[in-house]
C-alpha cells in the first residue's frame, strides 16, 4: 500500500471524500498516512484528527523563504515515506526540489475542465466566478499531476458538470463537488496507486 500524504488548507471536503473511499474499500492500493496543512485554522485537520490520521501545519510564514518552506515539506514527505501527495484544496505553492523529488508523484484536484480557468489566481469559488462570468454551459473537475506549469501537467481524469441558469459561484461549486470532485479524486488517487504498484 503506498502511503499518501493529503496537503490542505481549508474545509478537506475531497480529504473527507479520501477518507470515506478508504473506508468503502474504493480506495485500498494507498493509504492516506499524514495530512499536511498550510493553514493552522483548517477544518480539514479536524477530519484528520477524527480518523487519527497524523496532521500537521507547515505554514508559508513561518519560513523565511518560499525555498524554506519547500525544504521543510520535503524533509516531512521524506522522512515518512511517502510515496504519493495528493493537493487537497491546497493553497500553498510547491516549488522546483518538491516537484523534482516526487516527479509523477504529486496529484492535485482542480474544480474546472482544464485547461479552461486554470493557472496562476484561480482556485476556489474564483475559479467558478470565471466559468460564470464567461458564460459557459459546461464545467467540471480535472485530477492531473503537478509539474512546474501551475495547472498545466498531465490530466489523468475529468468530469463534466452542467452549468444551470441562476447559479452562483457557490451553487455551482456545491455542485462541481458533489457531482465530480468527491468521486474523481478517489477514482484518480486509487489509479494512480496501483500504478506505482506495479
Ligand atoms: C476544491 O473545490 C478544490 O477543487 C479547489 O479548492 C476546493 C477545496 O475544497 N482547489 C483549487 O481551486 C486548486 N486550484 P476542500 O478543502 O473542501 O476539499
Amino acid at each position: 500500500m503506498i502511503p499518501i500524504a493529503v496537503l490542505v488548507s481549508g474545509c478537506g471536503t475531497n480529504l473527507q471524500a479520501l477518507i470515506d473511499a478508504g473506508e468503502a474499500g474504493i480506495l485500498c492500493a494507498g493509504k492516506i498516512a499524514l495530512v499536511i496543512s498550510s493553514n493552522p485554522a483548517a477544518y480539514a485537520l479536524k477530519r484528520a484528527e477524527q480518523y487519527h490520521i497524523p496532521g500537521i501545519v507547515v505554514e508559508p510564514k513561518s519560513y523565511s523563504s518560499p525555498a524554506a518552506y519547500n525544504h521543510a515539506i520535503l524533509g516531512v514527505l521524506e522522512a515518512q515515506g511517502i510515496g504519493l501527495v495528493v493537493l487537497a484544496g491546497f493553497l500553498g505553492i510547491l516549488g522546483t526540489p518538491v516537484i523534482q523529488a516526487y516527479t509523477q508523484r504529486i496529484i492535485n484536484i482542480h474544480p474546472s475542465l482544464l485547461p479552461a480557468f486554470g493557472g496562476r489566481g484561480f482556485y476556489g469559488l474564483k475559479v467558478h466566478e470565471a466559468a460564470l462570468a464567461r458564460g459557459v454551459k459546461i464545467t467540471g473537475a480535472t485530477v492531473h499531476y503537478v509539474d512546474e506549469r501551475v495547472d498545466g501537467g498531465e490530466i489523468i481524469l475529468q468530469k463534466a458538470v452542467e452549468v444551470w441558469e441562476g447559479d452562483t459561484p457557490e451553487t455551482l461549486q456545491k455542485r462541481v463537488m458533489q457531482e465530480a470532485e468527491w468521486q474523481l479524486l478517489p477514482a484518480a488517487v486509487e489509479l494512480v496507486c496501483r500504478k506505482r504498484e506495479r
